[in-house]
């Protein structure tokens, strides 16, 4: 068997090395323009040239959850993308996500600047009961997001594609359940791949459709967020604020309006960073399945875009 690394703005030899110590008896190497022709690669953002070049992949494993980037590329077509689920990601996810609400809730933020300051000073307690918080996308990430908004007693609701049942999160799919789920949500997380269907989807019309003093938290793609209606929103006082982890243009470009605005707070897309021990041991236990003709969980469908 012989597999391809190949992952822009990653030092290869450690995944390399780890690669091959989970794949004994396996080829392992980094791609160069006219490799020889393997049976899998592992990727995160290849050149078209190299998927151009190796027709005969079957499986291509993606080092993110996320496929947006991918599906631009012309695949080879008996190939199986795979995506990562979860490999330490959903874990770091809750806690991102968790930090962001309770931060904003608990207005940390505020006190952090009146401390700096030398000020010693006490701000009403806000009623948690007042703090819905709905999850756009109830996946991997999504589920794990609401299960551990939950167990800090928040009210929390989730919205997906299909219908979902999960304990102790209000679920409403499809756009007929959009307006109920956001008008009864303040604190907003995107979870959603970026699809044909879900780009711009954080726009006036959906957020402002949240519950006055609304938060958004997106963590997904930037391309699922109306840059300049989330700062009118914001302007206009129909939204508090914002954590932002992920940007149309990343890094976010010297001078973007999000860097200085006062009630927004950037981070530079880290909220589920990939680690290198989950993700080799996941994808080589998917490699294995595919190899003996097994079900291998996160294939991605084309079609979907997820
Ligand atoms: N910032 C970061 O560091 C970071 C790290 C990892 C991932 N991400 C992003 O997080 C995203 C989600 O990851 P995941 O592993 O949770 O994905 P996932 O398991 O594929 O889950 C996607 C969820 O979104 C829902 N969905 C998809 N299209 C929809 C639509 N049109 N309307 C309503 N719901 C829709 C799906 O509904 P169904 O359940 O009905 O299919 C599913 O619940 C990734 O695609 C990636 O972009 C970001």
């Amino acid at each position: 068997m012989r597999i391809l690394f190949c992952a822009t703005n990653t030092k290869a030899e450690p995944w390399i090395a780890a690669l091959r110590a989970a794949l004994p008896g396996a080829e392992v190497e980094e791609w160069q323009p006219g490799a020889r022709q393997a049976d899998h690669a592992v990727v995160w953002a290849p050149p078209q040239q190299m998927l151009d070049e190796q027709p005969a992949l079957q499986g291509i494993f993606n080092m993110g959850a996320g496929v947006d980037a991918l599906l631009k590329l012309r695949l080879p077509p008996g190939a199986k993308l795979v995506r990562l689920d979860d490999a330490g990601m959903s874990v770091q996810m809750a806690e991102f996500v968790c930090h962001a609400v309770i931060r904003h809730f608990r207005e940390l933020d505020v006190y952090e600047k009146d401390t700096a300051e030398g000020k010693w000073s006490f701000r009403r307690p806000r009623l948690r009961s007042e703090y819905p918080v709905g999850i756009m996308g109830l996946g991997v990430l999504g589920a794990r997001v609401a299960q551990a908004v939950a167990h800090f007693e928040f009210p929390v609701l989730g919205w997906s594609r299909s219908p979902k049942q999960l304990a102790g999160v209000r679920c409403y799919s499809g756009e007929e359940g959009l307006q109920e789920f956001l008008a009864a949500t303040r604190v907003l997380v995107c979870l959603l791949p970026l699809t044909a269907d879900t780009e711009d989807i954080l726009n006036r019309r959906t957020l402002g459709q949240l519950m006055s003093g609304g938060y958004l938290i997106n963590v997904a793609r930037g391309g699922h967020l109306v840059e300049e209606e989330l700062i009118a929103l914001l302007d206009d006082g129909h939204l508090a604020g914002a954590t932002l982890d992920v940007f149309r243009t990343e890094p976010l470009p010297a001078g973007h309006p999000f860097w200085t605005h006062p009630k927004i707070t950037v981070t530079p897309h880290t909220s589920a960073r990939t680690l290198r021990d989950e993700t080799i041991a996941q994808i080589a236990g998917k490699i294995h399945a595919l190899e003996r003709g097994e079900p291998v969980a996160g294939v991605v469908d084309p079609e979907r875009g997820y």
